[in-house]
């Protein structure tokens, strides 16, 4: 679910200056797998030619209300009745106004008439073009129908001042394709609590005890739910990851923060996946000011930090799915089945840290899944995306009621 591959999109691209931007998302979409129709109004066409995107999807382009498909059905209802998403990126602000006001007067619009699939807009525009309480009413109007809205955002516009009307990056965008196409998917209605990343614990104001983690392995975990329909928190300790886009996302540095975060998060959830490396100590007191260098060496005390993972999931409540990770460099499933029953887990992650390719800040992961029934599946070295996959597969079995 969510994934692109296979899935019939149609690309509408409406006259904006972002309309380049427009051929980088035809050419991703059709490297993942997508088949891309596109639609152009007559406007984009003034910035864009229909053979760039015939060129990259190897299809015909169709700008002419009256265009007919290859087998002379009418390309104005039939693109859009077999469409599995509409996306219109940029959205221009005629475009926002048509598609509000349900017309049909051109190829796009009527497409998006005659179509009941899942709309996406990212609308571009001038700032107060943006502002406009016209165009802010438009943009209302289709959320309230269902709309998938991705940007704009801030940013710096063609006129040569920053404001808001940039459309949006286009992984956004593509984040709210998966949305859109994942919208029926097994976990729509759940609510997906994820932490992940490190935690830094302070010594002093610039320097911390933190761990590896580089927080991929949950990310991937939140976008996958998502795109599964879920809605999605993920508490994340810091990381160079961006927030991906259709999640929530709550920042933490220290554990306890992440317990708070947690704490707030998972009432009303139907699942818990833990995958953030907790640490388990802190520094004593940490010092107020940088500790200055001397030539005496230095000493830290650490203390326990509480361990909350039990809490959490006892917040939660008892219909909670549990899934935790247990993180080793040595008796994987001995550790791993001891954090199971401690925990009283519905599924346990393990992975050795030190193995090639596997554990922190790697793109793929080799992982052994423990079940409460006591069940183990080895899972092959697999990109984090895959795991993912694999973890919400046994999810999906959970919250059904199998194990
Ligand atoms: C150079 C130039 C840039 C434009 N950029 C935008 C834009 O970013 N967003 C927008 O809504 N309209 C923009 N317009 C105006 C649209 O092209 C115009 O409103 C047109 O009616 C859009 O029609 P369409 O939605 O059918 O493509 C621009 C016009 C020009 C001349």
């Amino acid at each position: 679910m969510g994934s692109v591959k296979g899935k019939r999109i149609v690309l509408g691209v409406t006259g904006s200056i972002a309309c380049f931007k427009a051929a980088q998302l035809c050419s991703t979409l059709v490297q993942l797998g997508a088949e891309v129709d596109v639609v152009l109004t007559e406007a984009a066409q003034q910035f864009i030619a229909p053979l760039t995107f015939q060129s990259l999807t190897r299809r015909p382009v169709y700008s002419d209300l009256y265009d007919v498909l290859p087998d002379l059905s009418s390309a104005h209802v039939e693109l859009g009745m077999r469409a599995d998403a509409l996306v219109v990126c940029p959205t221009s602000a005629t475009t926002l106004a048509r598609l509000a006001r349900g017309s049909a007067e051109d190829m796009l619009s009527c497409t998006a008439l005659a179509s009941t699939a899942p709309l996406v807009i990212a609308p571009a525009m001038n700032v107060n073009m943006w502002s406009h309480p016209a165009t802010q009413a438009n943009v209302a109007l289709l959320r309230e129908r269902g709309a998938i809205q991705v940007g704009p955002v801030e940013g710096r516009l063609a006129e040569g001042i920053s404001g808001m009307g940039r459309l949006a990056p286009l992984e956004d965008v593509i984040a709210g394709i998966r949305v859109a196409l994942g919208r029926p998917g097994a976990l729509a209605g759940r609510r997906v609590v994820v932490s992940a990343g490190g935690t830094q614990e302070p010594i002093d104001p610039v320097r911390y005890v933190g761990n590896r983690s580089s927080g991929k392995m949950g990310y991937a975990i939140a976008e996958a739910a998502r795109d599964r329909g879920a809605q999605v928190s993920l508490v994340s300790g810091p990381s160079a990851l961006a927030a991906p886009w259709g999640v929530e996302v709550r920042r933490v540095e220290t554990a306890m923060q992440m317990r708070d975060a947690l704490v707030e998060t998972v009432n009303g959830a139907d699942v818990l996946v833990m995958a953030a490396a907790v640490a388990d100590f802190r520094p004593d007191d940490p010092a107020e000011h940088k500790i200055k260098k001397t030539d005496a060496d230095l000493s830290l005390r650490l203390v326990r930090n509480v361990d909350f993972s039990g809490d959490i999931a006892r917040q939660g409540g008892p219909a909670l799915v549990k899934v935790y990770f247990a993180a080793e460099t040595r008796d994987l499933v001995t550790y791993g089945e001891q954090k199971l029953r401690r925990l009283q887990a519905d599924l346990l992650v393990a992975n050795d840290v030190t193995e090639p390719g596997s554990g922190f800040g790697t793109d793929t992961n080799r992982v052994i899944l423990l079940g409460r029934d006591g069940s183990r599946q080895d899972l092959p070295l697999l990109t984090k995306d895959e795991v993912a996959e694999q973890i919400l597969n046994r999810v999906e079995r959970l919250l059904s009621g199998q194990s």
